[in-house]
């Protein structure tokens, strides 16, 4: 058996930003409490023409040109969205017929939120590695701008809009050397987008999404330190041994948290919710993207990868890049 290995990424953000202050005439809130309490500068919003499909295929391009591939050499398609164009056909489906490659297995992850990348991933991996396909396009895709209600300061400061894009291609040499998912349904109220389809019991539900923040903050920093020992341990490896975090980008503090649990200072985290805000299933790969892109992330390094979002569902990924 072999390995899956990132042979190249890509990301797509929309033109338009909003930031804090944009934000002071749309609610009652400040930059200095957004900055302080979240870490957020600044998001990306989606035009009236772009969907998470737009989004993913602009990513799907850029990755599938840093990895040197064609559209037909791609064996498989994930979309990890929330948002996804339509019910169905899956937006990997509809990608799949933009891209001309008929055939593959192409599918959407759409209730995994912020933890669907990672989850998204670690099915490619076993695909590839079981060697029933060589390369596989691995994408999250967000319009949480048009999911959050915003005139609701305690949500709509947090989200942005967004795709990250990785091709994962068959290797000898590792690559990912494992993934580890949970889920815990018990927290189901803590983050949730309702949704009206085949609940007819359910029609005059809140359309945006729901989130009680302070205890999913308590939850997240909980479960994603088990997380990072259990991921360690399943390797072998020590917090020394890595050299990278790339999170999910929900709030500097849980990433500080999470970043002093490893014992890595923060020029060692890949960040950019500063920049974009959280864009749910989108966030790591474009964090993976940016670090990658601009070199501080180096062909040997040890990445780490976690997720975590609704449901409660939640994952990581290591990773020799
Ligand atoms: O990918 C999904 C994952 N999402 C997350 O992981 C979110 C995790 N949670 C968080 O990031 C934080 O809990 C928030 C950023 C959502 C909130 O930060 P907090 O430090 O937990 O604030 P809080 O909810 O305890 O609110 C503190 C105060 C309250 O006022 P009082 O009751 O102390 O008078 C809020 O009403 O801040 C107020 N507040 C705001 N003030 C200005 C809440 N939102 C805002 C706002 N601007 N946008």
């Amino acid at each position: 058996m072999g390995y899956a290995q990132i042979i190249g990424t890509g990301g797509y953000l929309p033109e338009k930003i909003l930031t804090n202050f944009d934000l002071e005439k749309i609610v009652d809130t400040s930059h200095e409490w957004i900055v302080e309490r979240t870490g957020i500068h600044q998001r990306h919003i989606a035009a009236a023409h772009e969907t998470s499909l737009t989004m993913a295929e602009n990513a799907a391009h850029v990755a599938m040109n840093a990895a040197g591939i064609m559209p037909a050499e791609i064996g498989m398609i994930i979309v990890a969205t929330t948002t996804p164009e339509k019910t169905f056909p899956s937006t990997a489906c509809l990608l799949q017929q933009r891209l001309g490659i008929a055939g593959c297995p192409a599918f959407d992850l759409n209730s995994t939120a912020c933890a669907g990348f990672v989850y998204a991933l670690s099915i490619a991996d076993q695909f590839i590695r079981q060697g029933a396909i060589n390369n596989a396009m691995v994408i999250g895709s967000e319009v949480m701008s048009r999911v959050v209600d915003w005139s609701d300061r305690t949500i709509s400061i947090l989200f942005g809009d967004g795709a990250g894009a990785v091709i994962l291609g068959a290797a000898e040499q590792p690559g990912v050397l494992s993934t580890h998912l949970h889920a815990d349904g018990t927290h189901k109220d803590v983050l949730f987008l309702p949704n009206h389809i085949g609940n007819v019991t359910d029609v005059d539900t809140e359309l945006y999404m729901q989130m009680n923040g302070k205890q999913l903050f308590k939850l997240s920093v909980n479960i994603l330190g088990h997380l990072f020992d259990e991921t360690l341990a399943a390797n072998n490896l020590k917090k020394s041994d890595v050299n990278w975090l790339v999170p999910h980008q929900a709030n500097i503090r849980i990433i500080e948290a999470m970043a002093k649990k490893l014992d890595l200072p923060m020029e060692r985290v890949a960040i950019t919710l500063n920049e974009q805000g959280n864009t749910s299933a989108a966030s790591i790969p474009l964090a993976l993207d940016k670090a990658i892109r601009d070199t501080r992330i180096k062909r040997g390094d040890m990445l780490l990868l976690e997720g975590f979002g609704g449901g409660l569902a939640w994952g990581s990924a290591l990773i020799k890049y």
